[in-house]
């Protein structure tokens, strides 16, 4: 076994309150030591460990969990964007344009594509991602998504029910026969989680359920997109059938936060899409009142959220939406985490996978106080130091 040391840390986040003062369980002067890929320790400054890292006394926090992401595409819609920015609304419809361009794009391309997508949001921080299919929407199309996906992470998620396909038009009830059957089958080996959206334009309450029941049949764990660009029944559905998550949340009525406070699903919200999209900004500080569990997340797409960055999504939480610095950082990490009911990762305790960043700054709250700037400096995944100065380092 080999250690490693993360010295002379500042201000340490491990999100376990039993480790330290308040919700983010802040150590200050600590040290963080690694035992190979798992967190073996925290301890003060100066611990014995074969190998040491000085952070000079900068914020050291647990690596963000992006627990929403539609990394494998190819194209890109920036004039739709601009178009958007000008005064046209948002609409769902805008999907197919990247399953023509996905369709179109060879596997080579879009296993470039989406691995140059993690390795920037990897630099930025992000040390696990959610991967979702959904610009195939065909069975070889659908489950070649799924496999590329599987190559960035072990959250991939089977959204063939992202929208109805062209040769499907005016037939969305046929493909959804389709997507619960063959390309269920198709996908479900290779995926750990099925997603629907359920929206107006997309598919309605009967035939998420459908999606969502056949998914589980199979083995996968529920998610929902719901509420995106109006109130529905997608976060109703996702409580009522135990899902995971139920993400987006921008429309959020009384009996959806009341279901979502009582049960066990975790709201996810991205704010950065409500940024792209020109929607009002979900109102976490509400939800979080009633005791909704909520997370942050990037929903890296072409359409309505081209980013991948995480600090981004925290200073419009906290700017636009209610929350405290402390919470959308809770969200970013600890919450992600949760809305993947994963144990391991999302905090910096003995026994979690060794998933670090350390920041170019004295606190978290730089992220919001200093929105924009590029505050990572280093960052670590099960115990290897990945990037460093924003610049990958070659494995090996
Ligand atoms: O999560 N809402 C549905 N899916 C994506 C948008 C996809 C697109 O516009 O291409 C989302 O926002």
């Amino acid at each position: 076994m080999s250690s490693l040391a993360i010295d002379n840390i500042g201000l340490l986040v491990t999100n376990d309150p039993s480790l330290g003062e308040g919700p983010l369980g802040i150590v200050r002067d600590a040290a963080l030591v690694f035992d190979d890929e798992r967190v073996g320790a925290v301890e003060r400054t100066g611990p014995a460990a074969d190998r040491r890292f000085d952070a000079g006394g900068r914020c050291v926090i647990p690596g963000f969990v992006d627990s929403h992401t539609h990394l494998v595409f190819a194209g890109d819609r920036a004039e739709e964007f601009a178009a958007r920015m000008a005064g046209r609304p948002y609409e769902a419809s805008g999907i197919a344009t990247t399953v023509e361009a996905t369709r179109a794009a060879s596997d080579g391309e879009l296993r470039d594509t989406a691995a140059a997508r993690r390795a920037e949001g990897l630099r930025a921080g992000i040390t696990h991602v959610e991967v979702k299919s959904g610009y195939g929407l065909d069975v070889a199309g659908e489950r070649r998504l799924c496999e590329i996906a599987a190559e960035l992470t072990d959250d991939v998620t089977f959204l063939g029910a992202h929208a109805v396909p062209p040769e499907y038009e005016g037939r969305a009830d046929d493909y959804v026969e389709l997507v619960c059957g063959e390309m269920l089958e198709a996908c479900a080996p290779g995926a750990r989680w099925i997603d629907v959206f359920c929206e107006r334009g997309a598919f309605d309450a009967d035939q998420s359920r459908a999606v969502l029941e056949a998914g589980r049949a199979a083995g996968l764990g529920l998610r929902v997109h719901g509420n995106q660009l109006g109130p529905g029944p997608g976060v109703r559905l996702a409580v009522e059938l135990g899902a995971a998550s139920v993400d987006h949340c921008t429309y959020l009525e009384q009996a959806d936060i009341e279901g979502l406070a009582g049960g066990e699903t975790v709201a996810t919200f991205l704010p950065a899409t409500d940024f792209s999209t020109r929607q009002p900004y979900p109102d976490a500080r509400r939800a979080i009142d009633a005791g909704a569990r909520v997370a942050l997340a990037t929903n890296t797409n072409p359409g309505s959220s081209n980013t991948t960055s995480m600090g981004l999504c925290i200073a419009l939480a906290v700017r636009d939406m209610g929350m405290t610095v402390e919470e959308a950082l809770r969200a970013a990490t600890l919450g992600g985490a949760a809305a993947l009911r994963r144990e391991d990762i999302g905090r910096l305790v003995p026994g979690a996978r060794a998933d670090a960043a350390v920041l170019d700054a004295a606190s978290y709250i730089d992220f919001v106080y200093r929105p924009g700037v590029p505050l990572v400096g280093a960052v670590f995944v099960a115990g290897a130091e990945v990037t460093r100065d924003q610049r990958l380092i070659p494995p090996g």
